[in-house]
C-alpha cells in the first residue's frame, strides 16, 4: 500500500544558519501509530511544522496521500490535524466555538452531531460554553485536540501530547488515541517518554540533532532498549567479582562498594532472585538495591556517539 505520508530528503536550515533537519526520509503507513522520539532540540517540531505547512523546508518533498504538501497545500493540509506543542487558541473564545470555527476553516460543512460527540469523547461537553481561559491546563490541552480533530482529519499529529499532564489525563489521552486508530486515523506523536512509545506505537523513529537515526517496529526496538542495570550496595567492599558469580554479568563500581548487574529486562528470567540467593550463600551482605533502566537519553547518547565515531572513521 502507498504510504499515507512520505518525506523525501526533507531538510531545514533556519535563518541564522542552524540546521534543524538533515535530509529526512520517512514513510508513514496508513493507519499506524508512529512515535517520534528525540531529545530537546532534535527537530521533531520542525519536522511536523514542515508537514503542516507552518515552516518552509529548505529542501526535499512531502507527499500527503499523493498531494504535494507545498504545491497542493490546501488538499494536503485538510487531511491533517495538528495538536501543537504550544497552546495556540483564542483564550476569549468558548470551547464549542473554537471547535466549530476550526472545522469551518478547513472547508468542512457544519456537523453539530460530530462536534457534540467529539467534545463528549474529550470530556469537554460540560465545558462547551466556557471560555478557554477559564479552563485548567489539562482541559486546555483537550481543547487543542478537539480543535485538531474538528475537521475529521485522516492524519493526526500530536506534538508532545502528554508533556506536563497528570497520570489520569495521560491515560485518557492514550485511550483516545487508541479509539482514533480503530477508526483508521493515522497518528504521529512526538514524545520524550519511552513508556509512551511503548504503550502506544506500532513503529518508533529516533531523531537527534536533525537526523533520523533509526525507524523500527516497536517490538524490535523495545528488545534493544530492554537492557537494565541493578546496583547492589555492599556492606563491605569487594576487591574482585567472585568466581562463584561468573554466570551473572557483573562488574564492580565505586571502589568495590557497588556490584553492578547488567541484565535484559525483557528476558523471561532476569537472574536476580538466584543472584541474591547466591550472594546470601557466599555471605556477601548488602544494604540496598538500586535499579535503573537505560533512559531514552542514554540511548540517544549511545546512538549519537556511535554515529559520531562512524563519521570520524
Ligand atoms: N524559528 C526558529 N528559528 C531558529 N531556530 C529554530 C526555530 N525553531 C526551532 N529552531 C531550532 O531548531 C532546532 C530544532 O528545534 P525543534 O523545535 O524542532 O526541536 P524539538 O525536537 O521539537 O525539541 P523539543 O523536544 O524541545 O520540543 C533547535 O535547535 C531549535 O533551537
Ligand atoms: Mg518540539
Amino acid at each position: 500500500m502507498e504510504p499515507i505520508l512520505r518525506l523525501s530528503g526533507v531538510s531545514k536550515t533556519y535563518d541564522g544558519g542552524h540546521q534543524a533537519l538533515k535530509s529526512v526520509d520517512l514513510d508513514i503507513r496508513r493507519g499506524e501509530i508512529f512515535a517520534l522520539l528525540g531529545p530537546n532540540g532534535a527537530g521533531k517540531t520542525t519536522m511536523i511544522s514542515i508537514v503542516c505547512g507552518i515552516v518552509t523546508p529548505s529542501g526535499g518533498t512531502i507527499s500527503v496521500d499523493g498531494h504535494d504538501a507545498i504545491r497542493d497545500y490546501r488538499k494536503a493540509r485538510r487531511m491533517i490535524g495538528l495538536v501543537p506543542q504550544e497552546l495556540s487558541v483564542d483564550m476569549f473564545e468558548t470551547v464549542i466555538a473554537t471547535a466549530r470555527f476550526s472545522r469551518r476553516l478547513f472547508g468542512r460543512a457544519p456537523d453539530e452531531a460530530y462536534i457534540e460527540q467529539l467534545l463528549k469523547d474529550l470530556s469537554l461537553w460540560d465545558k462547551r460554553k466556557s471560555k478557554i481561559m477559564e479552563l485548567s491546563g489539562g482541559m486546555k490541552r483537550r481543547v487543542l485536540i478537539a480543535k485538531a480533530l474538528s475537521h475529521e482529519p485522516d492524519i493526526l499529529f500530536l506534538d508532545e501530547p502528554t508533556a506536563g499532564v497528570d497520570v489520569s489525563l495521560r491515560r485518557d489521552m492514550w485511550k483516545l488515541i487508541g479509539r482514533l486508530r480503530e477508526r483508521g486515523v493515522t497518528i504521529i506523536l512526538t514524545t520524550h517518554y519511552i513508556e509512551e512509545a511503548e504503550e502506544m506505537a506500532d513503529r518508533v523513529g529516533v531523531i537527534a540533532k536533525g537526523e533520523l537515526l533509526l525507524v523500527e517496529e516497536k517490538t524490535a526496538l523495545m528488545a534493544k532498549l530492554g537492557k537494565r542495570e541493578m546496583d547492589i550496595l555492599l556492606v563491605e567492599p569487594l576487591n574482585a567479582v567472585p568466581d562463584a558469580l561468573s554466570e551473572w554479568n557483573l562488574s564492580l563500581e565505586d571502589e568495590g562498594h557497588r556490584l553492578r548487574y547488567a541484565f535484559d529486562a525483557t528476558a523471561e528470567h532476569t537472574g536476580i532472585p538466584s543472584l541474591l540467593r547466591k550472594l546470601g550463600d557466599l555471605g556477601i551482605a548488602f544494604k540496598d538495591l538500586e535499579t535503573s533502566k537505560s533512559s531514552l537519553e542514554d540511548i540517544f547518547v549511545d546512538l549519537v556517539s556511535h554515529r559520531d565515531e562512524e563519521q570520524a572513521a
